[in-house]
């Protein structure tokens, strides 16, 4: 880790847009602690690596407790899913989708300012713009991703008055792991489109989520910022 550096915290960062945003904000000059689960980080992610499993809040407050160093940012990218028919979805794989996806950015935030020299100033929540079209099979899941966006704005206004941004980037679909949630139904709505969305390299949203960790973000709070190739407005007739 770079001494005197901006400080970040990126969970999800094994993979996928988590790692993106690791090698983005790294080459931009931040330190970074990488938050990761089963899957191994890339060799080379230049960061220091911390295995923590987000579904459990005491892990959390582990992870947030062994910080060198208070982070100025947290990115929040894990995200896990369950795919199943309408009215088959399991409430008890429902309530950890919803401990990872949301519950953990709400525990991080809190175990991060509770901190005796919070650093906190920007959160970056992710949500999903591919959760609202075509997610067939993936109630569960879109169910997750809207209670994302409410968290959102509302930590946005709890944490306005402490000079801490927070804002929600909405990715299209991604060139990562995650991929395989899309459905036949995702697809055949994507062909139906005017142009062409194809999946993305992650890095291009991560290069979104390092502005909103920037000093030029300031102004932007409660925001919600597609991320996603046109996929939305090319589904508006
Ligand atoms: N890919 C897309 O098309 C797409 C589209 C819209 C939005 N998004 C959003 O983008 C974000 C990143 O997804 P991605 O596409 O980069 O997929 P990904 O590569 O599968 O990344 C998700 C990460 O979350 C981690 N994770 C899952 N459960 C965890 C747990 N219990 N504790 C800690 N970490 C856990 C996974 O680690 P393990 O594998 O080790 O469990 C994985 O590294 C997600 O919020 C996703 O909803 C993705």
């Amino acid at each position: 880790m770079t001494r005197g550096a901006p400080t970040a915290l990126v969970t999800g960062a094994a993979s996928g847009l988590g790692a993106a945003t690791v090698v983005t904000l790294a080459d931009l000059g931040w330190a970074v602690t990488a938050v990761v689960h089963e899957t191994a980080p890339p060799a080379d992610l230049p960061a220091e690596v911390v295995p923590t499993d987000l579904a459990d809040p005491g892990a959390i407050a582990e992870l947030v407790a062994g910080l060198a160093e208070d982070p100025r940012v947290l990115v929040h990218s894990a995200a896990r899913f369950h795919r199943a028919p309408l009215g088959r979805e399991t409430s008890t794989r429902l309530q950890q989708d919803l401990a990872v996806n949301v519950l953990a950015a709400g525990h991080l935030v809190g175990h991060l300012l509770a901190r005796p020299a919070p650093a906190l100033r920007r959160v970056v929540l992710i949500g999903s713009a591919g959760a609202f079209h075509g997610a067939t099979g993936l109630t569960a899941y879109a169910a997750t991703k809207t209670a994302v966006a409410g968290q959102a704005v509302a930590l946005a206004r709890e944490l306005g008055p402490r000079g801490i941004t927070v804002n929600l980037v909405d990715p299209g679909p991604l060139d990562t792991p995650l991929a395989e949630v899309r459905t036949a139904a995702w697809r055949a709505d994507a062909a139906r489109a005017p142009w062409p969305v194809p999946a993305a390299p992650p890095a291009r949203v991560a290069a979104l989520i390092a502005f909103l960790a920037g000093d030029g973000a300031a102004n932007t709070t409660g925001a919600v910022l597609g991320a996603d190739g046109g996929l939305l407005a090319s589904a508006t007739p």
